[in-house]
């Protein structure tokens, strides 16, 4: 989504844009639930081998990553409806296009659509600069031989 979102801006291909829309309006549903099941499941107890400060940084991350994934569907459907345009997934409407009785578009609230535009703009670079420390991170974790794997897929293995 991050790929294509940019990939499509820079080059201006308009023909991507229903697609990026509707993948990410379905993808909200899923970041949803997500969010759910990580709130309602226990937080592992952090890795003891190393400091405080680092871990209080890996978690702020994983904190920043979490909010980015519904921070970017949030943002792109507020802008697509305050810009009047609507919402449709996959040729199926949800929000109504803002028309006037000549069938030309109104925004909704230009001022909201743009203040959601830059949110979706400089959210996703900083959305795509969290996933780059996180693989770094991913990285060191492997370079340190600790077992991180496990955790992620829910074992809650401590690492000393
Ligand atoms: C996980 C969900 C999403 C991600 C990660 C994402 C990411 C991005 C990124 C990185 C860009 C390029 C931003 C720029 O360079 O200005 C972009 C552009 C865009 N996104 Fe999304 N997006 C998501 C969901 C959505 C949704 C749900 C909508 C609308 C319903 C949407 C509408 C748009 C539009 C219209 C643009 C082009 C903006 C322009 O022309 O300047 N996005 N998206």
């Amino acid at each position: 989504m991050l790929a294509l979102g940019v990939y499509m801006t820079e080059f201006k291909d308009y023909s991507f844009y229903s697609l990026h829309k509707s993948i990410g309006a379905i993808l909200l549903i899923f970041v949803i639930l997500r969010i759910y099941w990580r709130f309602r499941n226990k937080f592992f107890e952090p890795i003891t081998n190393q400091s405080v400060l680092l871990t209080r940084c890996a978690h702020s991350i994983q904190f920043l990553l979490i909010t980015m994934t519904l921070v970017m569907p949030v943002s792109g459907i507020a802008m697509s409806y305050f810009s009047g345009n609507g919402l449709k997934v996959f040729d199926v409407e949800i929000l109504a296009r803002n028309i006037d009785d000549f069938g030309k578009k109104l925004p909704i609230d230009g001022s909201l659509a743009s203040l959601f535009h830059e949110v979706h703009h400089y959210g996703g670079y900083i959305f795509i600069a969290l996933i780059l420390i996180h693989i770094f991170a991913a990285i060191r974790h492997i370079y340190r031989k600790e077992n991180f794997v496990q955790r992620i897929l829910g074992k809650n293995i401590e690492i000393k």
